[in-house]
């Protein structure tokens, strides 16, 4: 059996791809992604420093090549992400002498990289990640150059110019850590608002880059209620499990993080069993959460195939070794595999 055939009667099971496997140098991936996965989305190539270095200089090689791929694998392909205020390319808000653009020509900007590249991708990305990671934890938003010219209305504007440009996609809301109450409120309040004004969105991208111990499944499950009330769906986005505690925060603080890396790095002898115990528990609360939700989820994705791809590595300092994601270095389906699939079948 594979995710893909398992879970096909639930949502979309995908997985982002790192360039060395959208250019088929990486085969062991790709025949995991193929046998595995319904659904792709680009690691980082249709990121928009990377789709228009300069301005009106598009390089779309490598999102082609991703495109095709999913295509002839029948894949429901993600665009990812086309407002973004990081890998985004400096031009994006400075005028020729350096100083920040007016209003004006920032949503002209915005509104022609978007067009060029939904329309690229008219009718074969399925579904977009308009906007991402654009409101903090606290609720506020975050001071990008975004918010700073054009104030909260870049939201709207970028989902009006999606939708323009593609009015069969579907389009989405991305954000990380959004089980915090502010959050919450936030992202719920502009979902209505769009709503309101009659403008698409269709659902709301819950990245899960979660550790063995935040955020609760409870927290989760909130956080999933709270924005299908609003009738859109939920994507589970950008999931993985780390095993190393996280490095934010009060309850991992530096010295905590430096000690437990100690211990567990390199890793010469592999994880500890209970370890690998807990990080298994983990995926199956998940996945057993998404099941039981199934009715609002529209799609579950990690972020990325193997142990090897993950962007955990060295994060958020060098030397840091993970094993957040269910196929190890040597292309190996690891016992969470089988056991997921598993979960299925109970039903
Ligand atoms: O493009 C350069 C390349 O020229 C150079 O040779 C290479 C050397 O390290 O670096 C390349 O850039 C890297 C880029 O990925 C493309 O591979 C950057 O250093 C690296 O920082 C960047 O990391 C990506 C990160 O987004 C950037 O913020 C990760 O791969 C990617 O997994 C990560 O994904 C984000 C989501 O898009 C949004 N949510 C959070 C998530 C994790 O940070």
């Amino acid at each position: 059996g594979s995710l893909k055939d398992s879970y096909k009667n639930n949502f979309y099971i995908g997985t982002a791809m790192s360039l060395p496997q959208i250019h088929g140098t990486d085969a062991k991936s790709d025949d995991i992604i193929k046998k595995q996965f319904s659904s792709i989305v680009a690691e980082n190539c249709m990121k928009s420093m990377f789709l228009q270095p300069q301005e009106g200089q598009f390089f779309f090689d490598d999102s082609d090549k991703f495109v095709e791929f999913g295509e002839k694998n029948k894949m429901f392909i993600i665009g990812h992400t086309l407002i973004w205020h990081s890998q985004l390319p400096k031009w994006f808000f400075t005028d020729k002498d350096g100083k920040d653009v007016l209003a004006e020509v920032l949503k002209e900007r915005m509104k022609n990289h978007i067009s060029a590249v939904v329309t690229r991708y008219k009718g074969r990305v399925k579904g977009w990640d308009v906007v991402n990671e654009a409101i903090m934890e606290d609720g506020s938003y975050r001071k990008s150059k975004f918010y700073e010219i054009l104030g909260e209305e870049f939201i709207p504007l970028a989902f009006q110019y999606a939708h323009d440009a593609d009015p069969e996609a579907e389009l989405y809301y991305n954000d990380y850590n959004e089980w915090h109450t502010g959050k919450i409120k936030t992202v719920s309040k502009i979902v209505q608002t769009l709503k309101s004004r009659g403008i698409r969105i269709d659902g709301v991208g819950m990245q899960a880059h979660v550790d063995l111990k935040s955020p609760s499944i409870e927290e989760y499950e909130k956080a999933i209620l709270e924005y299908t009330s609003n009738d859109v769906k939920v994507n589970i986005t950008e999931l993985e499990v780390s095993v190393l505690p996280s490095p934010w925060g009060t309850s991992a603080n530096i010295a905590d993080r430096v000690e437990y890396d100690a211990k567990m790095n390199p890793y010469t002898k592999g994880l500890p069993e209970y370890v690998k115990t807990e990080w298994e528990n983990r995926y199956l609360d998940f996945f057993k959460l998404f099941l039981k939700h199934q009715d609002k989820i529209r799609r579950v994705t990690l972020w990325g195939v193997t142990d090897n791809q993950s962007w955990k590595n060295d994060f958020p300092v060098k030397g840091r070794t993970d094993y957040p994601l269910p196929f190890d270095r040597n292309y190996q389906a690891k016992p969470i595999v089988k056991k997921l699939i598993q979960l299925t079948e109970e039903k």
